[in-house]
């Protein structure tokens, strides 16, 4: 299979919902305290998205497998500059999941690759992405397309009362 990843489109997004419900319960699951839930997460992302679309700031791109499915999908767009990051203005990768059967071929590096270079041709002078401490496949893959490490995030939980 080598995927076609295009841009997406409004059809695409109830598969792409599913695909971000998988993303945010996957990282509810490495931290409950840091990663929130939501229930019926799925409706409020084909929500966003549907938004995002026709944001000329924002790239979302679909996978799409040899039968016509969406096996995968990446989420990214041009954010200001952050005064409290020490952060100029960037491309911030947001969001990437491919499905578990269409993994390990090499679907996330395309998407990865056609994110960075949309966010580029859009004036993005650096690119920017967050991965859980637990996410080492993600981590790994990042490092593979040139990410390299700039922050770390510290989580405290106060004690419960
Ligand atoms: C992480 C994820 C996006 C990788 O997708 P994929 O399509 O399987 O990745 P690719 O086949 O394009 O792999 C590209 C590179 O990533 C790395 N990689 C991917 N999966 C890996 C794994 N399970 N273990 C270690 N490294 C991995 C490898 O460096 C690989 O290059 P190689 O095959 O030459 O060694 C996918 O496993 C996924 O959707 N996971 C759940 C969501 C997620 O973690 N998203 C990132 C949130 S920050």
């Amino acid at each position: 299979m080598v995927p076609l990843v295009r841009a997406a489109q409004p059809a695409d997004l109830p598969a792409i919902a599913r695909l971000a419900g998988e993303l945010v319960r996957l990282h509810h699951g490495f931290d409950a305290d840091r990663f929130m839930s939501v229930r019926n997460v799925e409706a409020g992302y084909a929500r966003w998205f549907a938004k995002e679309l026709d944001n000329d700031q924002a790239v979302l791109l679909a996978a799409e497998g040899d039968g016509g499915e969406i096996v995968g999908y990446a989420y990214g767009r041009l954010e200001p500059r952050d005064w409290n990051a020490l952060l100029d203005a960037h491309g911030g990768v947001h969001d990437v999941f491919v499905a578990p059967e269409a993994r390990q071929k090499g679907v996330a590096r395309r998407l990865l690759e056609a994110l960075v270079a949309a966010l580029v041709e859009k004036g993005a002078p650096r690119v920017l992405l967050h991965t859980a401490t637990a996410n080492r496949a993600a981590q790994r893959l990042f490092r593979a397309l040139g990410f390299r490490e700039t922050m770390i995030e510290m989580t405290y939980t106060p004690p419960r009362r």
